[in-house]
């Protein structure tokens, strides 16, 4: 529901967001995943568009519409998402929202495995990732000044989350419990401790649109446009 209104308190801003699944082929018919709908990420896009920030979102498969006033860019691994987030470089703050496979298969075949009559199945080998949230946290010159990600834990939320932040090197982490008694995925609330190298910061439990608005109504203040 869309009952924000546009303002221009990013005006001159340059963001990009990330949000979705990636998808690693195995063959040309199947993939391996992670479970993400992209409701935040395209949440958080569509508030900095909003607010008035020039906005590239770039988006694994997901069921959503493209946002209003978002550049979007549609890729399916993690490489072409990495390859889509530095052509988007420069930009003053990344949101790093997309739930990227930690690991893709070595070697994709080029045809559609077979089943054999001899019973045995196939084993994949899987290959390790880029890191986009650490690539873009060290990219020099061309860093975005503020870069933000998420971690999804089922266990000592703020700790872990500090520990990527630090692992990461990035500014924020917006940290969720995914614990199977509070069970977020897919669904259209979250619980967010925002984590910075100093503290850390609970806010209420709130639906994904108004998590989006918190966080570009953070972003103004980081950068010095609202008194947060
Ligand atoms: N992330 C990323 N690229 C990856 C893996 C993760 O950009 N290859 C980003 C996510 O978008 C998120 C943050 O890193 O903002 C944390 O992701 P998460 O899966 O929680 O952390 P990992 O470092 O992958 O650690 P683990 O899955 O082992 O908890
Ligand atoms: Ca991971």
């Amino acid at each position: 529901i869309e009952t924000l209104l546009a303002d221009a308190t990013l005006k001159g801003l340059k963001a990009l967001v990330t949000s979705g699944p990636t998808f690693e082929p195995i063959d040309p018919v199947r993939y391996i995943a992670n479970r993400s709908s992209g409701k935040q990420g395209h949440a958080i896009a569509a508030a900095l568009a909003r607010m008035g920030a020039e906005t590239t979102l770039v988006s694994g498969p997901t069921r959503l519409p493209d946002p209003p006033g978002v550049t979007t860019r549609h890729i399916e691994t993690a490489a072409e998402m990495l390859a889509a987030c530095e052509a988007a470089l420069p930009v003053d703050v990344g949101v790093f929202a997309a739930a990227v496979a930690d690991w893709k298969v070595a070697r994709p075949a080029n045809q559609k495995i077979k089943k054999d009559d001899s019973g045995r199945t196939p084993a994949l080998e899987l290959a390790a990732n880029p890191d986009i949230l650490q690539s873009m946290s060290h990219a020099g010159a061309r860093r975005p000044k503020l870069v933000i990600g998420f971690a999804a834990e089922t266990e000592n939320l703020i700790a872990f989350a500090k520990a990527k932040l630090e692992k990461k090197g990035c500014d924020w982490i917006l940290a969720n419990d995914v614990s199977p008694d509070r069970g977020t995925f897919g669904g259209d609330r979250n619980t967010i401790h925002l984590v910075t190298q100093a503290n850390s910061e609970d806010w209420p439990d709130l639906s994904k649109l108004e998590v989006a608005d918190r966080l570009g109504r953070r972003i103004a203040a980081h950068f010095g446009r609202v008194h947060a």
